[in-house]
């Protein structure tokens, strides 16, 4: 057990207007990525590979209509600090309508010794999002050796409605394992899945936060390689769900336990308000099938609830019942909030089946292998712009669960085959990652919303790292493919 701390807040190193016009603003920001010294065993330095050196890297606070330059240089050794391989990179800001060649491509990397520069459009209403790592074959390696951070946008509905600054806290879980001279351990099982001992949250292992008798914002994201979570507080206390992975739901939803698989993010209140000084709340996990559990991994972290003192600057004072997010919709001609879709707004339905062919895990029987085989001209769909689509995603096998995650849209679950056909209470809101657990489907709603400028080609995978890998990723492109 640990402090808990915020990762830090990264400054941009300049701001202004584009083009000098007040109504086009950007924010320019530089980061390194570099091996690094962390503290994760008592007694024990752990080499990692991080944004500026840092795990979990620097948050980027943006704010929605402020354009995002990130620099990211390369300033890696020549080879992966767990694997042999080249370490290049190339980043992926999780949630985010990029283009296609700001979006993370898994063949579009940087080699050690370069710089690249991503543009990021940030036109989508608030949300959580993250950058990590999502280079081909060796995503779970990178994003494990340190390849991840918060990258919360914020928009005018959001901050009227939800705690803010010291009341705003982010939570990456993650999960590790370490040898015995402090280095990170790595083990995929044969490519099933990196299921480690010991949990971190921020980077901490089960830390303790002192918090206020005040109502927090917990922003949750699982940054594991593999491994699925389902927190609930000791005290047997609900959490509040008030957004999911695109943003804020319209009706929040109390929930005494969420299941919450990699990448996925749900933002919670937690009321500290009942418990008294002193009081020790422990927030556990209770686990889903197909995980690997060790003796500690039924915890997370544990907050401690202090005295009222300073300001409620930031803070609310009562639980809301619904949220107004301003309609969840980009300012561009023809596009719709993803909660308001409609079944009968879809001009097509798929289905794509996600399984273990012969040790190798696929999507409807093929693999990023064979996308690059065809010289990246296979495509899962073809949408054209401000296209609706309804995707249905099916785990047909026994013995695992597949975080699926779908690259630009954000999507309104509106079926299930179990939970009686209906989305669980906590993904009632706009969706990017869709568990799919054993014999599991899902369907869901989704717009092919690109922005003001060109489509292209978006990655659809599994979010366990090593399935993604190995490799469960498939693409599809918005109007034209070649771009
Ligand atoms: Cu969070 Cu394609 O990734
Ligand atoms: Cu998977």
């Amino acid at each position: 057990a640990g402090v808990f701390r915020r990762p830090p807040v990264l400054a941009p190193y300049q701001t202004g207007f584009d083009e000098g016009d007040p109504d086009r603003p950007f924010a320019r920001y530089a980061l390194t990525q570099k091996l690094g010294q962390a503290q994760f065993v008592p007694g024990l330095s752990t080499t990692i590979a991080g944004y500026n050196g840092i795990f979990p890297g620097p948050t980027i606070r943006a704010r929605q209509g402020t354009r995002c330059e990130v620099r990211i240089r390369n300033a890696l050794p020549a080879k992966g600090l767990l694997h042999p391989s080249a370490f290049r990179t190339v980043t992926h800001l999780h949630g985010s309508a990029s283009l296609p060649q700001y979006d993370g491509y898994a063949n579009d990397s940087t080699a050690p010794g370069n710089v690249k520069t991503y543009r990021y459009p940030n036109w989508q209403n608030a949300r959580t999002l993250w950058y990590h790592d999502h280079n081909q074959h060796l995503t779970a390696q990178n994003v494990y050796s340190g390849l991840a951070a918060f990258y919360p946008l914020t928009d005018s509905y959001e901050s009227a409605q939800l705690p803010q600054g010291e009341f705003d806290v982010p939570l990456m879980i993650s999960d590790a394992m370490f040898n015995a001279d402090g280095s990170l351990g790595y083990n995929d099982r044969l490519h099933s899945g990196l299921y480690g001992d010991i949990i971190l949250v921020n980077g901490v292992p089960w830390p303790t936060m002192k918090v206020k008798p005040r109502i927090y914002r917990f922003r949750v994201l699982v940054a594991s390689i593999s491994r699925s979570y389902r927190p609930t507080l000791s005290t047997g206390d609900p959490v509040y769900i008030v957004a999911t992975d695109g943003g804020m739901v319209p009706i929040v939803q109390p929930v005494a336990s969420w299941r919450h698989g990699t990448a996925e993010r749900y933002e919670i209140l937690i009321d500290f308000r009942k418990y008294r000084v002193g009081q020790k709340i422990g927030l556990l996990n209770l686990s889903n099938k197909n995980n690997v559990n060790f003796v500690n991994t039924n915890k997370i972290m544990q907050f401690e609830v202090g005295a009222d003192s300073g300001s409620n600057l930031g803070g609310i004072t009562s639980i809301p019942a619904t949220l107004d997010d301003g309609g969840s919709v980009n300012p561009h001609q023809g596009g719709i909030a993803t909660m308001s879709l409609t079944p009968a707004m879809a001009k097509v339905k798929r289905s794509l089946k996600v399984e273990k062919v012969n040790g190798v895990w696929k999507i409807n029987g093929t693999t990023w292998d064979d996308v690059v085989a065809s010289r990246f001209t296979q495509l899962f769909a073809n949408p054209q712009p401000y296209d609706v689509e309804q995707w249905t995603i099916t785990n047909g096998s026994g013995g695992w669960f597949h975080p699926v995650h779908i690259h630009l849209i954000d999507a309104k679950i509106v079926g299930r085959n179990t939970n009686g056909g209906k989305p669980f209470v906590w993904e009632t809101g706009p969706k990017d990652v869709f568990y799919v657990g054993e014999n599991e489907s899902i369907t869901a709603l989704m717009q092919f919303d690109t922005g003001p400028e060109a489509g292209g080609r978006y990655m659809i995978h599994c979010h366990n790292l090593v399935h993604e890998d190995h490799d469960m990723m498939a693409q599809f492109a918005v109007g034209d493919s070649r771009v």
